[in-house]
């Protein structure tokens, strides 16, 4: 029995919650064997007890080795540093003036996509604005930039981010798989999360702009303790579940104070619009709802889901509605041209209510 083969058992072990196993996420210390005694030893930086028992509960599980005492050792972790907000740049590389989160409780509810957008209308306004994809399950910068070139590493550790639309963009997706720069490799997503602001040469920046994994997981909880958020945006659809969901996710914001900017409702209704030859002035029934026809055109919005889901959401939470975005085909297909929709149709009537978000958050922090 060797170290290798130890560690070739461990590599098929995920740390829970994640797709990842605990070797390359740097969680594995060491392991050493003397005589009948195998001692494995981790270093977890996550405050997650439990997250941590099961991981020791999964490891002497599988790690069963005839005439060997397999035991587990998990390293004390220094207390963490908590942060000071009065000098933020301590924890951030250049100079970031306000670093704003997007939030949603569950994927799939357009979380990339207004994030995306919100950050290429700021960067419309004339601000210097960066854009961090930190979706470690699903990261979207790759697909929705059209970004498939890995970031310049600088000085053996400081990472360049891409620039791309007017946009710094750095995101998990352009640092995983085999070609990940030496540096990213083996630590935590906690440690690669703290990474992203201390290691990236962000530079001045107005606005950053991130795009959370859903929920509230360990990239949450490193920023929550050590990065400022000026604040965090809530993206919902407005069915129920998703609902339940932003409680979890705004109610952690809120524990942690930070600033919730208010909640957008994406996918909220759409907008359907028709033409009826020589007709005027009439109604016509369509799915059981009246619809007048003016001019030989008719137009209404089609709620697929409960209407006002974002509006009592926002309400409960005494934060604004920032926006109801409708479902827009043109938005989805916007991700195929490789291009925020706002930057090369800003005249969109999507377009202009990103732009509207864009300029209310820019209030705020005037
Ligand atoms: N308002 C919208 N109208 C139509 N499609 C949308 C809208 N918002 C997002 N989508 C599409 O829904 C899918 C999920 O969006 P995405 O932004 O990736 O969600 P998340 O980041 O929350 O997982 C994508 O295919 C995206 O193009
Ligand atoms: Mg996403």
């Amino acid at each position: 029995m060797d170290k290798n083969q130890i560690l070739e058992k461990l590599k098929t072990i995920n740390y829970p919650g994640f797709n990842r196993d605990i070797v390359s996420f740097g969680m594995v210390k060491d392991v050493v064997i003397d005589k009948n005694n195998i001692t494995i030893i981790l270093s977890i930086s996550s405050q997650n007890e439990e997250k941590k028992n099961q991981l020791v509960k999964q490891i002497s599980e599988s790690i069963q080795i005839d005439k060997f005492d397999v035991k587990i050792k998990v390293l004390d972790q220094p207390a963490r540093k908590t942060v000071d907000t009065s000098n933020k740049d301590a924890n951030v590389e250049g100079k970031i003036k306000n670093i704003i989160a997007v939030a949603s409780g569950k994927g799939g509810v357009g979380k990339s996509t207004v994030a995306l957008n919100i950050a290429s209308a700021l960067a419309q306004l004339g601000y210097k604005t960066g854009l961090l994809d930190l979706d470690i399950y699903g990261p979207s910068l790759p697909i929705t930039m059209g970004v498939n070139e890995n970031p310049q590493v600088v000085d053996g550790q400081k990472i360049v981010p891409i620039e791309k639309n007017n946009l710094k963009l750095m995101s998990f997706g352009f640092i995983s798989g085999n070609q990940a720069p030496v540096v990213w490799r083996g630590p935590l997503v906690a440690k690669m999360t703290e990474q992203f602001f201390k290691d990236v040469t962000w530079g001045e920046l107005d606005y950053l702009i991130l795009d959370l994994p859903p929920g509230t997981g360990d990239v949450q909880l490193t920023l929550s303790q050590k990065i400022p958020l000026d604040g965090a945006i809530i993206v919902t659809t407005p069915n129920d579940i998703a609902l339940t969901d932003v409680r979890k996710g705004a109610d952690m914001f809120k524990k942690v104070k930070t600033k919730l900017l208010g909640v957008i409702e994406n996918m909220s209704f759409m907008n359907i619009q028709g033409e009826i030859p020589g007709m005027n002035n009439q109604e016509i029934l369509i799915n059981g709802k009246t619809v007048k026809v003016e001019n030989e055109h008719f137009s209404f919005n089609f709620h697929l889901f409960k209407k006002g889901g974002g509006l009592e959401e926002s309400a409960r939470l005494n934060v604004p509605l920032l926006a109801e975005i409708p479902y827009s085909e043109d938005l989805m297909l916007s991700i195929d041209k490789g291009e925020p929709l706002v930057q090369y149709d800003s005249k969109h009537t999507i377009s202009e209510i990103f732009i509207r978000v864009a300029k209310s958050l820019v209030k705020q922090y005037e």
